[in-house]
């Protein structure tokens, strides 16, 4: 796992340990919101906003499944319709009835819709499991991603 203090090519503007704890504190909460009676995998999401304010989202899914959305992206969708398109970070936490137990990484729509509004040092912080988190960057996890 890499230290925040050590990510490479990263603004100033890095989440501190603090704040990361934060983010992973609100993200396990949202949690509770999820709507999956289908996957039954409840995933919350804590996106910071370069003002500093905390977007939440959950995963909300549908009976015809394809009218289902990811927590990152109800965050993002939620702060992009109040206004606010610039990120520096998302903390995303995911797992069934067990919790958390792993890393949940963001699905490859999720990624795009981050590519139209991140840089590519937006930090992704994925919770691990306990006081457990990974770090990466959207550049990581998105190499050459499409932009117009
Ligand atoms: N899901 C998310 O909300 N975020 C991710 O990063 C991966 C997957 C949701 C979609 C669906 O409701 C459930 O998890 C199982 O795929």
């Amino acid at each position: 796992m890499e230290k925040c203090s050590e990510m490479k090519g990263t603004g100033k503007n890095l989440p501190n340990e603090e704040k990361i704890r934060e983010l992973l504190k609100t993200a396990l909460r949202q949690r509770e919101f999820s709507y999956a009676p289908y996957s039954g995998f409840r995933v919350g999401a804590a996106l910071l906003a370069e003002d500093g304010q905390i977007y939440t989202g959950c995963n909300i899914e549908n009976a015809a499944y394809g009218p289902s959305n990811c927590a990152e992206r109800t965050a993002i969708f939620k702060a992009v319709s109040e206004g606010t398109k610039d990120f520096r970070a998302i903390c995303i936490a995911g797992g069934g009835k067990e919790g958390v137990t792993g890393i949940c990484p963001p699905c490859g729509v999720c990624r795009q819709v981050m590519q139209e509004f991140c840089r590519e040092d937006f930090l992704i912080i994925l919770a691990a499991g306990g006081e457990e988190y990974e770090l990466y960057t959207l550049g990581e996890l998105m190499p050459m991603g499409f932009s117009l």
